[in-house]
């Protein structure tokens, strides 16, 4: 085939005719761009005249220019025209293809949820974590040492008996599923104590699952879960441990939270008390409430200032430091902050109990 010239109207006419008609069946953008290099590109006839143009007699320049613009633009407006069409029929294709359709249901696969145990203990722990106190753990099968003895238990008392007690077989292993998170008051003490001779205290919280040999039932559950804390520093009183306690109980339930102590008893503190929480349901005021029983005050915990037998199982001189401590069930907290009745709910795993409590992370 012989070069396209400048100044073959006809040719050129025929050229364009060819690119308009190409232009008009391309029905997608990619083969509109194939056509537009087809006829528009470096080897294109009509790109190969225009460049004839500089070789040819000068009386024949102007003609074949004029020539050669009106193709090129006659083309261009075709290009604009098609490739406006196009994207706009692409464009009119993805809101249908990509629509969503809201009334469809959902995967029937439920996303699982962390068990709100898990959660509440925590965000227990990151109160204390703001406070800069630590997060100290201990083992689940524990030293009958840690669990009884270092706590001030003697070896006939009768707390011994009341806590119920898994021991492990041997008797002379000396080993037991802990009663209590109290032991790992003693082992954080003992290896923190540098902490004092830095002039530092002690602070730490130390959360996890505790054994006690009762029957499941909807109050009852033979694992379950505490939480602990423990601050040993120079001149600590009964003082600092209401003023935590207090904060403890606004963070977890609201600004008009408050507590109460009552004496108690407890080998490993004195005084001991048990801690009370205002009831947030009724605030006291309803004898038939069912949060409280109508008493007006909530059972949390128990607490007290630690005995000075407990410091010197840890090596801490008690005429040098005190220490305040408290402990309380996890699933009692869950069971009065959200209203949980059965404490199988909490045992049995089922996904459903667990997102009633959302994902919290
Ligand atoms: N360990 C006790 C229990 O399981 C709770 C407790 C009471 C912990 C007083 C303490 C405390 O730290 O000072 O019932």
């Amino acid at each position: 085939m012989t070069d396209l010239s400048p100044l073959d109207a006809a040719g050129v006419d025929a050229a364009v005719e060819a690119a308009l008609a190409a232009f008009a069946a391309a029905s997608t953008l990619d083969e509109l761009k194939e056509a537009r290099l087809a006829h528009t590109g470096d080897k294109a006839p009509l790109t190969l005249a225009n460049r004839q143009i500089g070789g040819l007699e000068p009386s024949d320049k102007a003609a074949a220019g004029k020539a050669m613009g009106g193709a090129r633009a006659a083309m261009g407006r075709a290009l604009a025209a098609r490739t406006a069409e196009l994207e706009a029929e692409r464009d009119a294709r993805v809101l249908v293809e990509e629509a969503v359709d809201v009334t469809l249901p959902t995967s029937r696969q439920q996303p699982g949820a962390r068990h709100p145990i898990e959660t509440m203990q925590e965000r227990m722990c990151d109160l204390f974590v703001s406070m800069g106190w630590e997060v100290a753990e201990g083992p689940e099968m524990e030293a009958e040492w840690f669990n009884f003895d270092a706590l001030n238990f003697d070896p006939d008392h009768p707390a011994r008996e009341m806590q119920d007690t898994f021991f492990i077989d041997p008797p002379s292993s000396g080993l037991l599923l802990r009663t209590h998170t109290s032991p790992v008051q003693v082992r954080a003490a003992l290896e923190r104590r540098d902490s004092l001779d830095e002039g530092r205290g002690i602070y730490v919280v130390c959360p996890g699952k505790t054994f006690r040999t009762d029957e499941l039932d909807a109050t009852h559950t033979p694992v379950f879960h505490q939480i602990e804390g423990l601050a040993i520093d120079k001149g600590l009183t009964m003082a600092h441990l209401k003023g935590t306690l207090d904060h403890f109980a606004r963070a977890l339930f609201g600004p008009d939270a408050i507590t109460r102590l009552r004496p108690a008893f407890f080998p490993f503190t004195e005084p001991s008390a048990e801690m009370d929480l205002r009831c947030f349901v009724c605030g006291g005021d309803d004898a038939a409430c069912r949060t409280c029983r109508g008493t007006g005050w909530i059972e949390w915990g128990g607490c007290g200032m630690t005995h000075p037998n407990v410091l010197r199982a840890a090596g801490i001189d008690p005429e040098k430091y005190t220490a305040f401590a408290f402990g309380m069930g996890i699933e009692r907290t869950l069971m009065f902050r959200h209203n949980v009745t059965d404490m199988r709910d909490m045992v049995e795993g089922d996904v459903r109990f667990s997102q009633q409590f959302g994902m919290e992370i």
